[in-house]
């Protein structure tokens, strides 16, 4: 069943106050719910019925106003429970049982390492208690939970702790109050035998918060840094948006089987263990910037989110594209900002672009979908946040951050849209955002062709740029409007140097930047006094989510590569010059001709490598050549083979080529990563990211002395960054006996953490060495591995499935019979994860005609598979459509 933005109402009831009880068991647990309700008084004065959301509960008693309900005064089905108020106020107790002892979905309450947890976003308070499980109903709640003393010492809930008690039967008691209106997808409990550290912060006027961070015990010294990360974003948030937290306790609870990375619940955070544990043995750098960019997403989430939330699931970007974007600036402040976009730049350029030129592609506002976790996407997410960041440019800082003011002071405690935050925007700053506002509702990825015209004799040098954006479903490329796009860009000069930018009929300007919006389908920009042809610098810092091309030739990218003003279009450039080289060679693999890599690329790596004033994460990122993953992307039909086959040659090409500045940035960081204890900061990031891609490239020559720096960094290393990195360089190298003793003794010494193991598990996923397939299904039986857990299905299969692609891809088709019998188990365990697990499957028009017919047999088989749940059900018949 479809649902329609355009089919939104109101509801016609409200639930002011929530109280609930529950009653945890180890065989089943009781809810009992009062809802003191009343009609929604924006409608009119009578009475329709009342429709509460309610799926897999067991009724076991029902009162209107104190008046028990039998069988004939209600309407049961198995999605909804149908009553008749008789007045205008009126209360509602009801009496379930649950089972969250067998519920594997991770939706609702479920347990996960024997304590119970919650995850009601989006849709997941429906499995607790009958409820208006949508997001615009919003209520006070009182929650007291109650269970076994010894197995549960700590019984959390939103809000304050206000009451709590012994019973004479073992058992033990506590009652939150949460004071903040909330939607029930921001309800969480958690009952557990957990330990916690804590501290304190205190708030820019002067109010004390505490703060928890709850954990299994054993996993008690791997907090700190999620800690630091926490009042980071606290203060953070103050000063960048005057955002004060507004509770006595902030508390986040690490769970080990959690379907997402975590979840912003009102004072009480629940996430994946993944996204809160992090130390040097254990955590890599990666590991721990992740932690750091989560906390701080879900605490900025009680503003963006929680005091202001969505009117309805269409909107869900409102929440998650304005909180990335909040966490992404956080991030750039906290570490490099230049190396932060460019992973955000190549993240999104991979995935969403692929997902928006996908059979599921959709508006960063959807207006229809059948099952909402489906919609938690590259697009909401990733381009949600660009289309705010392009606000940002649009509007500049200042006046930005007025309409972020304006828009959270406007709609405290309540439930908005999209439209509702542009408004505030447009009130804040003047300036009108009509047709900016095609991002929210035109999906797809827009092309943006420039070409340029200098006329020496006149001095003037004219861009024009030609815009469009290809069909996606639903959206025929004629009907699609030109967007608002913000073009970053500069004029180089000779030396490398930007001139200043004067469009005509304008003043004198200063040298440097600037920004053009370009709001045509064709049009043109004449820079004046422009004394010789210069070289532009496009779409600087990646100022819009479009496919930018110009006619770059190799000369001038390398060109830019060294002069660039902006350090993000130094790396575009690099990536550009790699992308040109390795299409290059692509074509030279599918003619079957001799390999031979351009020796631009070379030596333009070697300057970087020889320039010691170069930020060293700088240099990682742009010795990092495009991905198989992005050159698929970009391909119209990609060859799995080919672009293997070139990219390794490339590889291969450049280890030898460079071996001694490699060598030289290897040894020295190497050694200062042995002489100083391990610090998770920026500066520490980039030796290690430089030293680390070093080793990478040097294995490629099996040299003896590569292999034993590699065998005494994987020993002698004293954090997660160093030691995982010589593993997998091992683990894609030649050299068979020492892979497997590593591989051996990693698994001896790290059994007992799981995190650890999942990074095991994905580095033998990932590696391209031939066999893959066979390797990944002998890891399933290893006893660490659970389809059960969600992180484990996405360190084997799906490291498998997505970054193993010439495995994956195998021509017989293998690799997609394996991911479909998974998907098909996983349907009936996991739904929201079976889903995400056969993204890969859904891009079959990218490919060949061989394997899309292989690709399509597999989504049939799951269709005929039997009863396929919603999430399964959505992707695959879109993706055969
Ligand atoms: N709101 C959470 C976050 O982005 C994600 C929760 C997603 N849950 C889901 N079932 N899809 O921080
Ligand atoms: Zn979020």
């Amino acid at each position: 069943k479809t649902i329609y933005l355009k089919d939104y109402q109101a509801p016609d009831y409200l639930i002011d106050e929530t109280h609930l009880t529950f009653e945890l068991f180890e065989d089943h647990t009781l809810v009992h719910a009062q809802l003191v309700m009343r009609r929604n008084p924006a409608l009119s004065a009578d009475l329709p019925v009342l429709t509460l959301d309610g799926q897999q509960l067991e009724l076991l008693e029902l009162k209107l106003d104190d008046r028990a309900l039998s069988a004939t005064d209600y309407t049961l089905t198995d999605s909804h429970l149908t009553l008749q108020p008789t007045q205008a106020s009126f209360v509602v107790d009801s009496s379930v049982r649950i089972h969250p002892e067998s519920n594997t979905a991770l939706e609702g309450l479920y347990k996960s390492s024997g304590m119970f947890c919650t995850q009601c976003e989006a849709e997941g308070f429906r499995k607790i208690t009958y409820y208006l499980d949508r997001p615009d109903v919003m209520s006070s709640f009182t929650t007291t939970v109650s269970g076994d003393k010894q197995k549960y010492p700590i019984l959390l809930s939103n809000g304050n702790p206000v009451a709590s008690g012994q019973e004479d039967d073992g058992r033990h008691w506590a009652t939150w109050e949460d004071p903040f209106k909330k939607p029930a997808y921001l309800f969480a409990l958690v009952a557990g035998d957990l330990w916690c550290v804590e501290d304190k912060f205190t708030t820019v006027s002067s109010r004390e918060v505490t703060l928890r961070i709850y954990v299994e015990p054993e996993n008690i010294d791997k907090v700190q840094h999620a800690m630091d990360s926490l009042k980071k974003s606290m203060k953070w948030d103050e000063e960048v948006y005057g955002r004060e937290y507004d509770l006595d306790i902030f508390m986040i609870v690490a769970v080990n089987d959690f379907n997402m990375g975590a979840m912003e619940n009102k004072g009480l955070n629940i996430f994946n263990s993944s996204a809160v544990l992090a130390r040097a043995e254990t955590a890599t750098d990666a590991a721990h910037q992740r932690v750091e960019a989560i906390v701080a997403h879900e605490y900025f989430h009680n503003w963006s989110g929680n005091r202001v939330t969505c009117r309805d699931w269409f909107q869900l970007s409102l929440k998650e594209g304005f909180t990335v974007f909040r966490d992404a600036a956080f991030s750039a402040d906290m570490n490099s900002a230049t190396v932060k976009r460019i992973q955000d730049v190549a993240y999104l350029r991979t995935h969403q672009f692929a997902e928006d030129a996908g059979p599921m592609a959709h508006p960063v506002r959807p207006d229809a979908y059948m099952e909402i976790s489906n919609f938690y996407t590259l697009t909401i997410y990733e381009k949600g946040s660009e289309v705010l960041r392009m606000i940002h440019t649009l509007l500049g800082e200042e006046a930005f951050r007025k309409g972020s003011d304006l828009y959270f002071e406007r709609h405290d405690g309540q439930a908005v849209t999209c439209d509702d935050f542009v408004k505030a925007m447009e009130d804040a700053s003047g300036i009108d955002l009509t047709q900016f506002k095609r991002w929210y509702t035109q999906s797809g990825t827009p092309r943006l062709a420039v070409a340029e015209r200098y006329d020496a004799a006149a001095k003037t040098y004219t861009l024009t740029f030609i815009q469009s954006c290809p069909a996606t479903p639903g959206q025929r490329e004629s009907d699609k409007l030109p967007f608002v796009i913000p073009v970053e860009l500069g004029l180089l000069d000779a030396q490398g140097d930007d001139l200043p930018l004067r469009l005509q009929g304008e003043a004198a300007a200063a040298a440097g930047s600037r920004v053009l919006s370009v709001t045509e389908a064709q049009q043109s920009f004449t820079f004046v006094d422009i004394a010789e042809k210069p070289l532009p610098s496009l779409l600087r810092g990646f100022s819009a989510p479009v496919k930018l091309s110009f006619p770059y030739d190799r000369d001038q990218l390398m060109f830019l590569m060294q002069h660039d003003s902006d350090g993000f279009n130094r790396w575009e450039a690099g990536q550009q010059l790699s992308v040109q080289v390795l299409q290059e060679l692509i074509g030279q693999h599918q003619r079957g001709e001799t390999l031979e890599l351009d020796q631009r690329l070379v030596s333009a790596l070697r300057t970087l490598l020889q320039d010691g004033s170069l930020d060293q994460a700088m240099v990682a990122e742009m010795l990092s050549l495009p991905g198989e993953a992005y050159l698929t992307e970009i391909s119209d039909v990609a060859d799995v083979d080919a672009i293997h086959g070139a990219r390794e040659f490339a590889r291969q090409q450049l280890a030898e080529a460079l071996f001694e500045p490699l060598w030289q940035r290897y040894q020295a960081n190497r050694e200062v990563s042995r002489t100083t204890p391990y610090v998770a900061e920026a500066e520490h990031f980039a030796r290690r990211a430089l030293q680390n891609i070093a080793l990478s490239y040097l294995m490629l020559t099996g040299k003896p002395e590569v292999l034993a720096a590699t065998l005494e960094q994987y020993e002698a290393c004293d954090n997660m960054t160093e030691r995982l990195t010589a593993l997998a360089v091992l683990v894609n190298s030649p050299f068979e006996a020492e892979r497997s003793k590593a591989l051996a003794a990693f698994a001896e010494h790290f059994k007992d953490n799981a995190l650890v193991m999942d990074q095991w598990f994905s580095v033998q996923a990932a590696s391209t060495l031939p066999g893959g397939l066979a390797r990944v299904q002998a890891l399933m039986e290893h006893p660490a591995f659970t389809l059960k857990n969600p992180n484990k299905v996405r360190a084997l299969i799906g490291a498998f499935a997505g970054q193993n692609l010439v495995n994956f891809h195998a021509a017989d088709g293998s690799g997609y019979r394996f991911l479909a019998d998974q998907v098909i188990v996983l349907n009936a365990l996991n739904p929201q994860i079976a889903s995400r697990l056969l993204a890969p499957l859904t891009r079959w028009r990218k490919y060949g005609s061989e394997r899309q017919a292989l690709m399509k047999a597999e989504l049939e088989r799951i269709l005929a598979s039997g009863e396929l749940s919603a999430d399964v059900y959505e992707v695959v018949s879109k993706s055969l459509a």
